[in-house]
């Protein structure tokens, strides 16, 4: 039987891939996570009895740690999807990011090649590294200018995005180089169950409900492409079956919206399935605040090289999935109430201060 090793598998995306993966197939998964403000293990509850899944805490840096997973469990894969991911944390503090996003990918890097070149054959050729990345890296468009594709040039803006376009580099020269077998997939903005609360839709819903104001940075017009996350774990699925060694995917789902106007659909949304006690529209706790220093006005992806060469589409449409999202947060207030920790509240408080 193969197994795959999914970093990163605790946060968000991961573990609605290895949910979404272990609802679907046999193959068991090994799950590799440091367990940061940002992973729970409550988001893979559903499997924690399940044989098929294994929960590591860890680091992807552990050189040690991480060639012992390897050697014992034998991965025909690895996905990469641990990171440090939140810009405004970026912002406030970049250290984590070069450490994890740089540093920590490279020792990833170099566990996974020493495990891969001492594979035997047909098990070498079989092998894939996929590292799960951003648009972000691409930097920022106008309103006018056409979506990103693969071979748009990497302009990274914030110190995460430079921090993951940093990850890219080290991934595809591990593939020039050492031949690594590799797999990059470049993806919009995510969202959908298990999102961490410090990122826009789940803030606005939480805040919303708690009636707290709604802060929009800036005008509110920078345009996000948003995706429903398990169209996106469906895409890293596509492409560890049938994407070409070496190269890179861009995911989109083909939604792009002003921050405001995701504001409003959420807003409408919530009137509608919990109206406020006042019977006013959640509209009217939304606040214009500070812009986010180099604030990036807008990202687009052009997704049709993995629409034409893998088959893949996205399935949801953005009213489908955010009201789902929207229903999900309303139908699970114990992981709700579980997020807003002390330290997510520091993390309100220092953000949302003024
Ligand atoms: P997340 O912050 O929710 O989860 C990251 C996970 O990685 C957490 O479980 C955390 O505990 C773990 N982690 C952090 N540092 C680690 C380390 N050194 N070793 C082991 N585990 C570590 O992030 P996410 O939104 O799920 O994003 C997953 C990946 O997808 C990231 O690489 C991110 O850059 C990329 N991405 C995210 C989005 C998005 O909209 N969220 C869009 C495109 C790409
Ligand atoms: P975010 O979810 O942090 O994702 P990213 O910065 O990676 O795109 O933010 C999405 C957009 O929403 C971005 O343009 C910043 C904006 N935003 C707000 O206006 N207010 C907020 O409180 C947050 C967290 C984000």
């Amino acid at each position: 039987m193969h197994v795959i090793l999914v970093t990163g598998g605790a946060g968000f995306i991961g573990s609605n891939f290895v949910l979404n993966w272990l609802a679907n197939q046999q193959e068991p998964v090994v799950v590799l996570d440091k367990l940061t403000y940002a992973g729970n293990p409550d988001n893979l509850a559903h499997y924690q009895n399940d044989p098929r899944l294994q929960l590591v805490v860890g680091d992807i840096g552990d050189r040690a740690l991480v060639e012992g997973l390897l050697s014992q469990h034998q991965p025909r894969a690895v996905l990469n999807f641990a990171a440090e991911s939140h810009v405004d944390r970026s912002i406030h503090g970049p250290a984590d990011f070069i450490e994890t996003n740089i540093v920590s990918t490279f020792s990833l890097l170099e566990s996974v090649r020493g495990y891969w070149q001492n594979l035997a054959e047909p098990a070498r050729q079989a092998f894939r590294f996929l590292h799960v990345s951003t648009d972000e890296v691409y930097g920022s468009l106008s309103d006018t200018a056409p979506a990103f594709t693969e071979q748009h040039r990497y302009e990274p803006n914030s110190p995460y995005s430079a921090s993951k376009a940093a990850s890219d580099h080290l991934v595809r020269a591990w593939h020039h180089t050492y031949g690594l077998p590799v797999l990059t997939t470049n993806c919009s903005n995510n969202y959908g169950p298990y999102h961490f609360p410090e990122k826009l839709i789940p803030l606005m819903i939480l805040n919303a409900l708690n009636g707290k104001a709604l802060p929009v940075y800036g005008d509110g017009k920078n345009v996000r492409d948003w995706l429903y996350v398990v169209d996106h774990c469906r895409a890293i699925e596509r492409v560890l079956a049938a994407g070409q060694v070496g190269e890179t995917y861009n995911v989109g789902g083909c939604n792009e919206k002003t921050n405001l106007e995701v504001v409003h659909t959420l807003c409408d949304i919530l009137d509608e399935l919990q109206p406020r006690a006042d019977g006013a529209s959640y509209r009217e706790q939304i606040r214009f605040v500070q812009d986010r220093p180099g604030h990036d006005r807008r990202y687009a992806i052009d997704a049709s090289k993995i629409i034409e060469q893998l088959g893949w589409t996205p399935q949801e449409s953005f009213e489908t999935g955010i009201r789902k999202t929207v229903e999900w947060y309303l139908s699970h207030p114990e992981w709700v109430e579980k997020v807003q920790s002390g330290a997510y509240r520091e993390w309100l408080g220092k953000q949302y201060a003024e």
